[in-house]
């Protein structure tokens, strides 16, 4: 029985060296702010981070987006893709450059599992947005991707904490949230969210991330927060990757409603998941 939670909350707003917001990203807003910025101007500010370039290249080649192995430069794919595409891939790269491959995770818990969870919500965020019509497809692609990005900061820089959470949630068959909010004073989702503020991410982001397990929190008009906390719950029932628990979590009623699951179906929600996540094998390979 823990009697009392460790303030951890401070400790992770005091760490310095945390992946700052990228750069190219900061550059590529403000150039797009100018409506007379060409492709080339988009495609070279890119390139001044090579390893970032060369990871938005290879997933702008792949058949997630449609035109596997046919894009050499980056300024023909943002003619092809659009702006707001080739935004969405450079901070998709600029997740995986940060934060992958970076940590160790405690014996017996697999991070790439982590990963997988992740990149399996990325795609099912995007099925779900797209069986319910909602035009903000690619939004949820990365907030799926990113949600649990508050776990991966913890495995990081706080691995004792992290391994305390992964133990506490096996020896009491819960939640990895159930047993961070035993634990601590703060939780995985309010982490990523303050990551996703610190990067300036946009706010329908930020609060998908934040309110991923209590969606009713989320008031910014939205429905990103209801489709990632679905999103989550679906992946976990498809068994795809690990986010540190074997628990489902209840989905939320508001959730059922706002996204009009009941005259849904299921079935077909399912299948165009699956569908979504073999398209995003390429994720997969992306270190
Ligand atoms: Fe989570
Ligand atoms: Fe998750």
């Amino acid at each position: 029985m823990v009697n009392e939670q460790k303030n951890i909350r401070q400790t992770i707003k005091s760490i310095t060296n945390l992946p700052s917001h990228p750069i190219v990203l900061d550059r590529i807003t403000k150039l797009l702010a100018n409506p007379r910025t060409s492709a080339e101007e988009i495609g070279k500010a890119i390139t001044t981070d090579q390893a970032l370039a060369s990871k938005a290249l290879k997933l702008v080649n792949s058949a997630f987006y449609g035109f596997p192995g046919r894009i050499s430069t980056l300024s023909h794919a943002i003619v092809i893709l659009g702006f707001s595409t080739i935004k969405n891939i450079v901070l998709t790269a600029s997740i995986f450059d940060n934060f992958r491959g970076k940590g160790k995770a405690p014996d017996g818990f697999n991070l790439e599992q982590l990963w997988y969870h992740s990149i399996a919500c990325g795609a099912a965020g995007q099925a779900i947005a797209k069986a319910i019509g909602s035009p903000e497809r690619e939004e949820c692609f990365i907030a799926g991707l990113i949600h649990d990005i508050g776990k991966i900061i913890l495995c990081n820089y706080l691995p004792e904490d992290f391994e305390a959470v992964i133990n506490y949630t096996r020896q009491n068959d819960i939640l990895f949230y159930e047993s961070e909010k035993k634990l601590f004073d703060t939780s995985h989702d309010e982490t990523g969210g303050y990551l996703a503020e610190c990067w300036n991410l946009p706010k329908n982001l930020q609060n998908a991330i934040r309110y991923h397990h209590l969606p009713a929190l989320s008031h910014d008009g939205s429905k990103i927060s209801a489709i990632i906390h679905a999103a989550d719950i679906f992946v976990r029932a498809l068994d795809c990757g690990n986010g540190g628990d074997n628990k489902i979590p209840v989905m939320s009623e508001q959730v059922w409603k706002t996204l009009d699951l009941e005259n849904k179906s299921l079935d077909d929600i399912f299948d165009g998941i699956k569908e979504e996540i073999d398209k995003a094998a390429v994720f997969f390979q992306l270190t």
